[in-house]
């Protein structure tokens, strides 16, 4: 439709008619009538309220939208098609490892044909616009919702937001509209706890927290979700410094900006409104165009506007952006968007789809720990023993993947029993997922519901003693060990990121056996791995990672594919470390002090400063051996190239992932010690030495100085480079 059309329409609209675009609710208001009068009366609207709503959360499904939309716009007055919104983060049907493993790839190239993928499905199955990407830096393991971000630093996640956004949405929006989220700084909760405040410096705000989102909207995401969190005070959805300032006026921002769930309805929870009608007014005012299932919208705007408490103008302009995003999605001329059985059938979950899944998963995986080249195993050398809660558990695609099927997946005992002979792989589960599984009911399981899963004590003993006598034939164990699903994504912060106990005591006994062991690592965030990483031979930290998880895994155990993920987000040595971050500050004492010794520096009594496992962090089956750092010039102007010699010693092509990080010297504010500014996935065939290059800018060095200008002075960097943050080769130059 042309522009001057969609005015002519939005000039027709009555205010409920208009504020109905404001709106969104979910799924089940418009299945039924009937199915509908509980959550009508919860929210306390009618039935013509629901009639003009303008959009829908987290329904799917070609047959449903499609009934639902035909539905609607044969009785809607204005024929405004609905919008179809939902939470698909990793994967339609075709579920990709959690977005924690995609930034373990170090590729954001193979992430952006991932995002090319879930648009298509997403598009068949009736979905218009995706919560997608979360771009939330992290920092803090306890959060559970690390899950859902690419992690630790700003400008990896930058480098992955772009190519979501533009995977997601095509060139011309040709997939479906992206909405990134959440609006700002959700990542930083304190101490890890969820919707928890956050409370920073505006400088570490926009050095590190904002430039995923800055990247997302640079890229032409459609939409913004705020955040649940307060920024200085403020909760983020009334917050005008971060979506007026900040997202409305500095970066140009004119798409819609949707609540998070109920966030409207929170202001007067976090006690910066004393009431709903308080809280829709602080909303709009901020800009938030659409008010995620709550009735604020619905009944406070119209009277807002009635008694002059609001400009008109800002109901109007929050319509117009949602009509604007209707019509460039282009639903006023096909309001079904290609969605359909056929094309579900042609897409959800194809061949090659799950090919692509594999690849990413095997990229997503990191080898942590590899004692005496105990992998690749050779298939039918020895005898195998697979145990743990995870071995033939189908919920290997985590929390997040609304939309996926659990019974899509393979388990890894199947693709072991394909692999290998039966005299050579044995599986027995060994032990439960939890001690105690009553946490469920926080998430609607009922007591019955708690007691049926897992094992009971009887059936604990015999697992165990199955293991121990599997065990003792057996020349390698295979620990499928990890977190229960529901102990990460939202809502699940947790203060003991280590493995559940009865994992950690079975373990224990395995261990006595005294044969080879590896640990495949299921989990949505970094655990605690300190006593793991002297029991076990080898770890391969497996995240969620998906449909094709335990085909990737299984070609990861046996040298088919050789490993290649790094972590984008530090394993921590214990909680008391967190957050932990490797671009962290300069302190005065660092451990590396001149001027002080012994407990007066900046350090644990009782831990190592540094992380167990660093930013960056991953093994192959290849040693690679850095050599050679050479700068083109001890002075950069406005650029400069870096060189390094790489050398596969190994007799197996691998991929090797170069990272350059920088450090200014001085500044006319406390810098980081590192950061990370290039980085190449290289493939080196056996054998193979190259020379890798980048090209260092005089922007890359750019920072927010103490007068908050976006600039750098000149002097000494040193440059850092190897094959994770902190096994590097450094050099140094002065900046002109
Ligand atoms: C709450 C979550 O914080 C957000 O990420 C999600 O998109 C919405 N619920 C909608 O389900």
């Amino acid at each position: 439709m042309k522009e001057q059309e969609l005015r002519e329409l939005q000039n027709t609209l009555s205010w409920p008619e208009k504020i109905g675009q404001l709106i969104q609710l979910s799924g089940d208001f418009f299945q039924s009538e009937a199915l509908a009068v509980g959550p009508k009366q919860k929210l306390g609207i009618d039935q013509d309220t629901v009639n003009l709503v303008g959009s829908v959360l987290n329904l799917t499904g070609a047959e449903a939208t499609n009934h639902i939309q035909e539905n609607y716009l044969a009785n809607s007055r204005h024929k405004v098609p609905l919008l179809f919104m939902a939470d698909i983060i990793y994967g339609y049907r075709t579920i990709f490892p959690i977005p924690l493993g995609l930034g373990a790839t170090w590729n954001p190239a193979l992430i952006k044909q991932a995002y090319q993928v879930i648009a298509a499905e997403s598009r068949s199955a009736g979905a218009h616009v995706t919560f997608a990407p979360m771009v939330d830096l992290v920092r803090d393991a306890r959060w559970g919702r690390c899950l859902e971000s690419t992690g630790e630093d700003p400008h990896l996640n930058a480098d992955y937001a772009k190519v979501m956004v533009e995977g997601l949405q095509g060139e011309n929006l040709e997939g479906i509209a992206s909405c990134v989220k959440h609006f700002a700084a959700y990542g930083a909760a304190e101490a890890g706890r969820e919707y928890n405040t956050v409370d920073m410096s505006e400088r570490r705000l926009r050095q590190d927290y904002l430039t995923g989102y800055k990247a997302a909207i640079d890229a032409g995401c459609k939409l913004v979700m705020t955040s649940f969190n307060t920024y200085d005070g403020m909760p983020a959805t009334g917050n005008d410094f971060l979506l007026k300032d900040i997202l409305r006026k500095e970066w140009g921002f004119d798409g819609v900006i949707i609540s998070d769930y109920a966030a409207i309805q929170e202001l007067v929870a976090h006690g910066v409104a004393a009431d709903e009608r308080e809280a829709t007014q602080l909303a709009i005012e901020a800009t938030t165009d659409i008010d995620m299932k709550t009735s604020c919208y619905a009944k406070q705007l119209e009277p807002l506007i009635k008694d002059g408490m609001i400009s008109s103008k800002l109901v109007d302009d929050a319509v117009w952006r949602v009509l604007k995003l209707k019509n460039n999605l282009g639903l006023f001329e096909d309001p079904y968007r290609g969605a359909s059985k056929e094309n579900e059938e042609m897409n959800l979950l194809s061949d090659k789809n799950r090919a692509l899944s594999r690849k990413v998963a095997a990229e997503s995986v990191v080898l942590l720990q590899n004692k005496n080249n105990v992998l690749p195993l050779t298939p039918n050398q020895d005898k195998i023993l697979l145990v743990g809660p995870y071995g033939d558990k189908q919920d290997l695609i985590g929390l997040w993947a609304v939309h996926g099927k659990t019974t899509d997946v393979t388990t890894l005992k199947e693709v072991l029993e394909k692999k290998l002979t039966s005299e050579s792989f044995k599986f027995t589960q060994g032990c439960d997922m939890l001690d105690d599984y009553s946490f469920l009911g926080e998430f609607g399981a009922t007591a019955e519901q708690i007691d049926s899963i897992g094992l009971s004590e009887s059936q604990r003993e015999s697992a165990l003693a199955e293991a121990l006598k599997l065990g003792e034939v057996a020349d390698v164990i295979i620990f499928a060990m990890g977190e229960h699903t529901m102990q990460s994504g939202e809502a699940g912060s947790r203060t003991d990121i280590t493995l559940p106990k009865i994992q950690q005591d079975f373990m224990n006994q395995m261990i006595e056996l005294g044969k080879k062991k590896i640990l495949i690592s299921i989990s949505g965030r970094p655990l605690v791995y300190t006593k793991e990483v002297n029991q076990m031979d080898a770890i391969l930290q497996a995240w969620f990672p998906g449909t094709e998880g335990a085909n990737a895994i299984v070609d990861l155990l046996f040298g088919d594919t050789n490993p290649s993920g790094r972590l984008s987000m530090s394993f921590p040595h214990n909680v008391g470390q967190l957050p932990i971050y490797y671009n962290e500050f300069k302190t005065g004492r660092p451990l590396t002090s001149k001027t002080h010794k012994g407990r007066f520096i900046s350090k644990y009594l009782d831990s190592p400063n540094q992380p167990l496992f660093p930013f960056g962090y991953g093994l192959s089956y290849s040693e690679v051996l850095y050599n050679n750092l050479k700068l083109s010039s001890s002075e950069m102007t406005e650029k400069l190239i870096a060189t390094i010699s790489i050398s596969n010693q190994s007799d197996r092509d691998c991929l090797e992932t170069v990272q350059l990080y920088i450090q200014d010297v001085t500044g006319s504010v406390v810098r980081p010690v590192k950061e990370l500014k290039k980085y190449k996935k290289v493939s080196l065939k056996a054998k193979e030495t190259k020379t890798v290059s980048f090209e260092l800018a005089r922007e890359d060095l750019y920072y927010y100085k103490r007068d908050m200008s976006f600039n750098v002075e000149s002097g000494a960097f040193i440059v850092f480079v190897g094959p994770n943050s902190e096994e590097v080769l450094e050099s140094q130059f002065e900046l002109i």
